[in-house]
């Protein structure tokens, strides 16, 4: 009931169904009435006498409330996808283009994993950014309605990044509450009056922030480019508007019928002061996905340049965005409480996707490792354990070789309902990283009143792997992999606190 996708069935049960429609039948030939007659007597009347026309050409066009151009402030949102680690990739991307744009980035909760998709650049086969927004939009609603809602800020410091103003942030939720004059927390109130008359303006509001009528002059500037057609780049050096150097193969082209060339772009030149973006109170890109491929970037090639210092401290401090520091205690809680001797961490994605295929190379990989380390260290060693595996089918795999040996192995792993974790969550409720950075300090939040504890098991799990002294052994290709690399170097578990 909440999807603003056109096309999508109401998710209202049957018998609510029924209390809503035979009033709005007449209300609507009301409506139609109405505004016909209104029509006719507008240019003779003061718009102020007719509240309800006001009303109808609110919900018909798709504008920004004036109290949103009034803002001074202007906005940047995107639409993460896929899991975790991903969503925290885009999010470093988010935080650059906010920065280099001088917009006010507004902090996405974390989607489930299979909540949103973005599909392959490389095959030039991904889901319009519109679409996506739209996803993440709907997801986000669900998100609270369940009361599952966190943002991602509440899980990744961004303190120092916000108090040495290298980058300005709002919450998702504040910047709705503010922009649309929608507080989203309504969706969790169980009355439905208030929900019919919260899901029109909700609508609405994700109408705008998803660009469904691409953009609104002065008020949203969609960004449509992805990277079928566009690399971003930023002072690069280069003329503006040169082709990337990875381009659709003739045979791709015509099997697809693809007409795309992807393009290198400047993303001040294109959307900084005196672009047509430029004057949109909101700008919203699709997904900030990008990877290296064949030579090139996917979506975003921008890297340190001589010429900006703000631009240059901004690159540094994305480069590592640590987790917040109970999720970090907890890693070493468990290091040191529990397994209490040097240990090995092994992280294998054995499940999604493309990993299925390879969970015999990654099982080689973690072998001989431990078989170099069976010659050097004493025995048994300790092995901490991540993986999407479930547990009951370990048994049947080389997991369950290296458990029975429990002369050679211990293994350790954390659970969803180990204290460990359970007491991690309540902390970080408690903890008021949900004060979210609010520039706007007049917002009326009411808080749902399902709110439940999130669901911290990963990150726990990384803030470990960031703790083995052994070593790290980490699926190939995976983001989780890459993060918890990322976490050593920077040596996230010798940090204080
Ligand atoms: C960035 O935006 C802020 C707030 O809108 C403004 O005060 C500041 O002057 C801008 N900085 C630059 C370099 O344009
Ligand atoms: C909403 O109220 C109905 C009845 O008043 C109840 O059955 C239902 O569980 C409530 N839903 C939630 C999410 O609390
Ligand atoms: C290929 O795409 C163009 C427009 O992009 C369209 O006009 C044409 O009909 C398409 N051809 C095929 C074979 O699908
Ligand atoms: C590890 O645990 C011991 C007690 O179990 C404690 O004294 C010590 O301070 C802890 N070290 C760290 C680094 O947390």
């Amino acid at each position: 009931m909440n999807n603003i996708k056109p096309s999508s069935p109401t998710r209202t049960s049957t018998k609510k169904k029924s209390q809503y429609r035979w009033p709005l039948i007449p209300l609507f030939v009301l409506i139609l009435l109405l505004s016909f007659l209104l029509f006719y007597y507008y240019s003779l009347t003061p718009k102020s006498f007719f509240p309800v026309l006001s009303k109808i050409s609110k919900l018909n066009s798709y504008k920004c409330s004036s109290q949103a151009l009034a803002l001074g402030e202007k906005f940047l949102w995107y639409a993460p996808h896929s899991g975790f680690n991903n969503q925290l990739l885009e999010f470093k991307n988010a935080i650059l283009m906010a920065g280099i744009l001088n917009r006010t980035l507004i902090v996405p909760p974390i989607l489930d994993h299979h909540a949103t998709a973005l599909g392959s650049c490389p095959k030039f086969r991904v889901v319009d950014p519109k679409e996506i927004r739209i996803s993440v939009w709907d997801h986000m609603i669900e998100l609270i309605q369940g009361g599952r809602y966190i943002s991602i800020a509440e899980i990744i410091d961004i303190s120092s990044l916000v108090s040495s103003s290298l980058v300005r942030v709002i919450d998702l939720r504040d910047f709705v509450s503010i922009w649309c004059d929608v507080s989203l927390d309504l969706v969790c109130f169980n009355d439905s009056k208030v929900q019919s008359s919260f899901s029109i303006s909700q609508k609405q509001c994700g109408s705008l922030l998803a660009g469904l009528h691409g953009s609104v002059d002065k008020c949203v500037h969609t960004i449509n480019e992805d990277c079928r057609t566009t690399v971003w780049t930023y002072q690069s050096g280069h003329k503006d508007g040169l082709l990337d150097s990875f381009q659709p193969d003739e045979q791709l082209k015509k099997k697809k019928n693809i007409t795309y060339v992807r393009i290198r772009r400047d993303v001040f030149k294109t959307l900084g002061p005196g672009s047509e973006a430029e004057s949109a109170s909101l700008l919203a890109f699709g997904s900030l996905f990008t990877a290296p491929y064949k030579g090139s970037e996917l979506y975003i090639d921008i890297h340190e340049s001589p010429r900006d210092k703000r631009f240059q401290s901004l690159m540094k401090k994305i480069k590592f965005l640590p987790f917040v520091s109970e999720i970090i205690s907890a890693g070493k809680e468990f290091a040191n409480a529990t397994i209490k001797a040097p240990f090995l961490c092994a992280q294998l994605r054995l499940l999604d996707g493309q990993f299925k295929n390879h969970q015999k190379a990654t099982f080689h990989v973690l072998k001989q490792k431990l078989e170099y380390l069976r010659q050097k260290s004493p025995l048994p060693i300790n092995i901490f354990l991540m993986t999407d595996l479930p547990g009951d089918t370990w048994a049947d795999t080389y997991l369950g070789d290296l458990i029975s040996d429990s002369l050679n192995y211990k293994v350790y792993f954390l659970r969803e309902d180990d204290q460990l974790v359970k007491k991690t969550s309540g902390r970080l409720m408690a903890a008021g990283h949900d004060q979210r950075f609010i520039p706007h300090s007049d917002i009326d939040r009411k808080h749902c009143f399902n709110q439940r504890l999130p669901d911290v098991l990963l990150y726990i799990e990384q803030a470990v792997c960031s703790c083995a002294t052994l070593g790290f052994i980490g699926t190939t290709g995976s983001t989780i992999a890459e993060n918890i690399e990322l976490m050593r170097k920077f040596g996230s578990c010798s940090g204080q606190s």
